[in-house]
């Protein structure tokens, strides 16, 4: 086949040079002949600066992992410490400090309830992990029927093809449906979902009712639920009572199955407490952290395990094991990052600070309420979002591009998930970044609504 000739792109166009060469990940890349790409330079705080110098404010936490900054002075000193002394070894017949200390102190955090760390590096592994556990720990004790998982509607537990599996997102599933093995869904807690006189509580109650039916009919071939406490965030920021975790706890005991706590977004703060699961009060059986806790520096994850699931693969026999591994498990760095990111919960009292800022961030937003064009303005801790009510259905389905554009002019970095637009910035706003972020927000969706009319 004859090679088109392909126009020369000028070495300091990083824009057009990477539509060239990088494949972007969630991109139809056809887009960004549109779209603007940012070519991000460096990052200070909040802040993210482009090559030509202007200033974006990092709004979503760069994917929802950046805790306390870019270039946070604390993170970065740890890790520099942590390259001049070991960047890394396997950790299968090895071990070192900070895998150790790391997983010593989540267990502590879980009130010494999860005391096996296991450790990957993205958020799908970590799900898969979980499954993986769930079942083999089944296994080991005798019950291999055990096979099938189960999730809620509309639930987002990454994109690997087990992760798939446990996820129930049209846009990430449909493509690659074929491929999957698919849970079983349960009803969705959505407190959007109340009808006329119902609570979230009421709504909690009746997805419960789904989730009691099912496990009657199929327990005994139903290895682990799994579960995104709180709040199901891919499915735009869709937030349930915390009812809904207790009483998820409640039928997995009563009927024998794990409960997985998908914590890779909605842990480390996210939602007011470190973990989401500690407003149930109640502890999963596996708990999978991600994204903030290594302060969005390194890839990191880690599944957190009961030692009675660990002792169910305690065994002279190697294939009674837990048989996974990833080449990058456990590394040092990321582990440090992670370190330093608790010591800053600590040292910095991160979690009463939080409910300071977001109490501002939240009425600084409340005006929002009122408008025509607005609905279910919610928020959990540091989780805001509201539904924009478009009724052209076209201009529907570029709201989310439209918003990204005009969001970039007013110097803030968000990406609304369809028509929802959620704010999920990192914990370091100052009172003068919280107003500016609520008031470009507002004034970010009228231009964009101007735009339709
Ligand atoms: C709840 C939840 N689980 C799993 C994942 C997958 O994590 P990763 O993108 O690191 O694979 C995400 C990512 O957004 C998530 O929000």
């Amino acid at each position: 086949m004859e090679k088109s000739a392909v126009p020369p792109v000028a070495p300091e166009d990083w824009v057009a040079r990477s539509l060239r060469a990088v494949w972007h990940p969630c991109t139809q890349m056809k887009h960004h002949e549109r779209l603007p790409l940012i070519p991000v330079a460096r990052g200070q705080g909040a802040w993210l600066f482009d090559r030509a110098g202007h200033r974006y404010l990092d709004a979503i936490s760069s994917w929802w992992v950046n805790l306390f900054g870019h270039a946070n002075p604390r993170i970065n000193a740890a890790l520099k410490d942590q390259l001049d002394t070991l960047e890394h070894t396997m950790l299968a017949g090895c071990t070192h400090e900070p895998a150790v200390e790391l997983a010593e102190r989540l267990h502590a955090l879980t009130g010494n309830t999860l005391g096996h760390a296991f450790f990957a590096s993205d958020g799908a592994s970590a799900v898969e992990i979980a499954l993986k556990m769930s079942f083999h720990s089944w296994r080991n004790r005798g019950y291999a029927d055990k096979q099938e998982f189960v999730c809620i509607a509309n639930s987002y537990h990454g994109e690997t093809i087990g992760a798939l599996g446990v996820t129930d997102v049209a846009l990430f599933k449909d493509a690659y449906d074929p491929l999957i093995r698919h849970a079983h869904v349960v009803a969705s807690p959505d407190a959007r979902l109340a009808q006329a006189g119902e609570t979230a509580a009421d709504v909690a109650r009746r997805a419960l009712d789904n989730v009691r039916a099912l496990f009657e009919a199929r327990a005994n071939r139903i290895a682990a639920l799994i579960v995104e406490p709180l709040v199901q965030c891919a499915a735009g920021m869709a937030m349930h009572d915390a009812s809904f975790v207790a009483g998820l706890r409640a039928l997995c005991d009563q009927y024998g199955v794990h409960l997985i706590a998908d914590e890779i977004a909605v842990g480390c703060g996210r939602t007011g407490t470190f973990f989401a699961c500690e407003q149930a009060g109640v502890w999963p059986d596996f708990l999978c952290l991600s994204k903030g806790i290594s302060g969005g520096y390194l890839p990191l994850s880690i599944v957190l395990s009961r030692d009675e699931i660990f002792a169910t693969f305690y065994h002279d026999d190697t294939a009674r094991g837990f048989l996974h591994s990833h080449s990058y498990t456990g590394n040092p760095l990321a582990c440090r990052a992670a370190l330093a990111t608790l010591d800053l919960f600590t040292s910095d009292d991160v979690l009463a600070a939080n409910a300071r800022k977001s109490a501002t961030l939240a009425a600084a937003l409340a005006p929002l309420a009122e408008h025509a064009h607005v609905r279910n303005l919610r928020q959990r801790g540091t989780i805001f979002a509201f539904d924009a009510m478009i009724d052209d259905p076209e201009q529907a389905k570029t709201f989310s591009r439209r918003f990204f554009d005009n969001a970039l002019q007013r110097e803030l970095l968000l990406r609304p998930i369809g028509t929802t637009v959620y704010l999920m910035p990192p914990y370091i706003l100052d009172d003068e970044e919280l107003a500016l972020l609520a008031a470009r927000t507002r004034d970010t969706f009228g231009a964009t609504l101007a735009e339709a009319r």
